[in-house]
Parts: structure tokens; C-alpha cells; sequence
């Protein structure tokens, strides 16, 4: 039994060791906002955050999370609107989708490390985040919008 935290709740799976996290998520915790793409750590469309930070979970074991904290797309804030998913929604991102709860947690980590990113900056972590409808600059739009009103929201808190 691997045991860890999920979206702020403890859970446990029973599967072997070397069951990629994306699985665990998908089939064990109904956790079906992860998606597949390559299996192979190339494309990011499986990105969730272990301990805060962009993951692949197709080539992470689970085992290797047990006691970390999960965050996948559905608990990135309880109703949806974490700064990055106000600022998808605003410039309307997602052409079919199927890559972008990845291409959110990716973003999302991003600017923990990027308050204030460059294109450059966005590009460089972004750029292993595959789009086959080539989203492309409206995701680096919306990254800059959702950074601006993260610092305003620091900002004003003081
Ligand atoms: S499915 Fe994990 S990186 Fe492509
Ligand atoms: S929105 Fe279709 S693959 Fe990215």
C-alpha cells in the first residue's frame, strides 16, 4: 500500500511499485483531469506538482511519491480559479484541451520560480509542454496575465 497526500487529502493505493503516478491517478483516485499523451516524459500533458513543482507523472513510480503532497488539476484551488486558470479562461486558451490541464500545472509552477516572466523565461520551461493546436501564444499571453495579477495580489496583501 503506497500512501500519500492527493488535492489535500491522505490517500493510499494498492498497485505495484513501479506503477507510473499518472495511472495511480487515473484508474486507483478517479483523478481523470491528468492526461495521457506520450507515456515517456516528452510531451507534459500528464504534469501534475509533487511537493509544489511540475512533475511528469508518467515516468514517476508511485512509490517514489509516497508521503509527498499531489496537487493534480482538480485540486489546484478548490473552485477553479487559481490565478493561471482565471487567466486561461479570460484569453480562452484551450483549443480541444486534451494538453492543457498540463500546460496550467506547468504555468503554474513557472511562476513560483518566474513572478515576472520574459518570453524567453516562458519558453524555456514551457517549451517541453507539447500543444498539437498550437496554443502556443495565447498560453504565453495568458502566463503573463496570471502573473501580473499574482504580484498585484501580493501587492495589495501587503
Ligand atoms: S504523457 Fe507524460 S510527458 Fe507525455
Ligand atoms: S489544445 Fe489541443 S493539444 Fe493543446
Amino acid at each position: 500500500m503506497i500512501k500519500f497526500k492527493l488535492n489535500g487529502r491522505d490517500v493510499s493505493v494498492d498497485v505495484p511499485d513501479d506503477t507510473p503516478l499518472l495511472w495511480a491517478l487515473r484508474d486507483e483516485l478517479d483523478q481523470t483531469g491528468t492526461k495521457f499523451g506520450c507515456g515517456v516524459g516528452q510531451c507534459g500533458a500528464c504534469t501534475v506538482h509533487v511537493g509544489g513543482r511540475a512533475t511528469r507523472s508518467c515516468i514517476t513510480p508511485v512509490s517514489s511519491i509516497e508521503g509527498a503532497e499531489v496537487t493534480t488539476i482538480e485540486g489546484l484551488h478548490p473552485e477553479g480559479k487559481h490565478p493561471v486558470q482565471e487567466a486561461w479562461r479570460d484569453i480562452q486558451v484551450p483549443q480541444c484541451g486534451y494538453c492543457q490541464s498540463g500546460q496550467i500545472m506547468q504555468a503554474a509552477s513557472l511562476l513560483k520560480d518566474y513572478p515576472d516572466p520574459t518570453d524567453e523565461q516562458i519558453d524555456g520551461v514551457m517549451g517541453g509542454s507539447l500543444c498539437r493546436c498550437m496554443t502556443y501564444i495565447r498560453i504565453r499571453k495568458a502566463i503573463k496575465k496570471a502573473a501580473a495579477a499574482m504580484r498585484e495580489e501580493t501587492a495589495s496583501n501587503g
